[in-house]
């Protein structure tokens, strides 16, 4: 059986091109799984999962714990909000105390970037990123792939721009590297107060211009404003923002050729993107969640094929 480079999903920098391969090919066969009336599939039965949230969520939250359910793992969900970190407890003692209840795999959401670094190299158990900061977000750049491969065929020789609020988005990072490994081309676009210094280091385009950057390509994936994550203005306002890098219908109307549009969510509608675009054949944004549980449910069944059993 072929099987995944690393013990962790840490980011997408960590693993290779075989390992999205793998990961999309198991995602193909859960995808028909879930499609069936019977979803659910007894893989991960011995399996204890916790889904350890320290920021909020929706998607992610959600689509990791549908995809263990289907799996038959026993799930275990903890929101910072209503734990005892909020009584000062350290993350180290918080994880080693769920763990301690025999946890096989360990979902985390972290404010820092870096926190699921560091706990892989703490605790005993399979660590999988769920968003560390501004840093990584693999899960969500695997089913962002794995949806332009559903919708083009293929990821290798398409063109991607990323649109807006690269600087705080943990999306965009592992949207590059995943693009990158699996042989698309990458641009960014937007203000450029919004751009990470390192940007043009790191082998992508930089378009300034929203519509020259989306006559370029055959995907816009278009980010969110992260309005939490600046403590500083990094645009006049709101409204020149979305004249500038914000998407509608009639600009997409008005380019020569039709492209797929993707979000991440959440969407702030008439910012990044209006309503008539997220709500139109051409955004592939509900079926980026979709997608989610399939690929979600593919790496976790590969990580936990990794595991070695507990020691009584
Ligand atoms: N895309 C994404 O990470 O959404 P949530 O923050 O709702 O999980």
């Amino acid at each position: 059986m072929k099987e995944l480079s690393v013990n962790h999903l840490l980011g997408i920098k960590y693993i290779t091109e075989d390992d999205i391969h793998l990961i999309f090919e198991t995602a193909d066969h859960f995808k028909e799984v879930i499609n069936r009336s019977i979803k659910k599939v007894p893989s991960l039965r011995d399996i204890t999962i916790a889904n350890l949230f320290f920021e909020n969520s929706t998607r992610t939250r959600l689509s990791f714990e549908l995809a263990e359910k289907r799996l038959s793992a026993d799930v275990i969900n903890f929101s910072a909000a209503s734990s005892s970190v909020k009584k000062g407890e350290t993350l180290i003692d918080t994880v080693n105390n769920i763990l301690s209840m025999k946890v096989d795999m360990v979902v985390m959401r972290h404010p820092n970037p870096g926190a699921g670094v560091f706990l892989a190299k703490h605790v005993n158990a399979s660590i999988v990123n769920a968003g560390d900061g501004a840093h990584e977000h693999p899960t969500q750049a695997l089913l962002d792939s794995y949806s332009i491969r559903e919708k083009l065929g293929d990821v290798a020789g398409k063109k991607v721009v990323i649109v807006g609020d690269i600087l705080h988005s943990r999306v965009a990072l592992s949207n590059i590297f995943a693009l990158q490994k699996l042989g698309a081309e990458v641009k960014v676009c937007g203000p450029k107060t919004l751009l990470p210094k390192y940007i043009d280091k790191i082998g992508v385009g930089v378009e300034g211009n929203l519509r020259k950057a989306l006559e370029w390509c055959d995907v816009a994936n278009m980010l969110r404003v992260q309005n939490e994550r600046m403590d500083i203005s990094y645009f006049p306002t709101t409204r020149e923002y979305t004249q500038q890098y914000g998407v509608n219908k009639a600009l997409l109307d008005s380019l020569n050729k039709e492209i797929v549009v993707m979000h991440p969510g959440p969407i702030n509608r008439g910012v990044e993107i209006t309503s008539d675009v997220a709500d139109s054949k051409q955004a592939i944004i509900l079926d980026q969640v979709q997608n989610g549980v399939a690929v979600r449910m593919a790496v976790l069944y590969l990580l936990a094929s990794k595991i070695k059993p507990h020691e009584d």
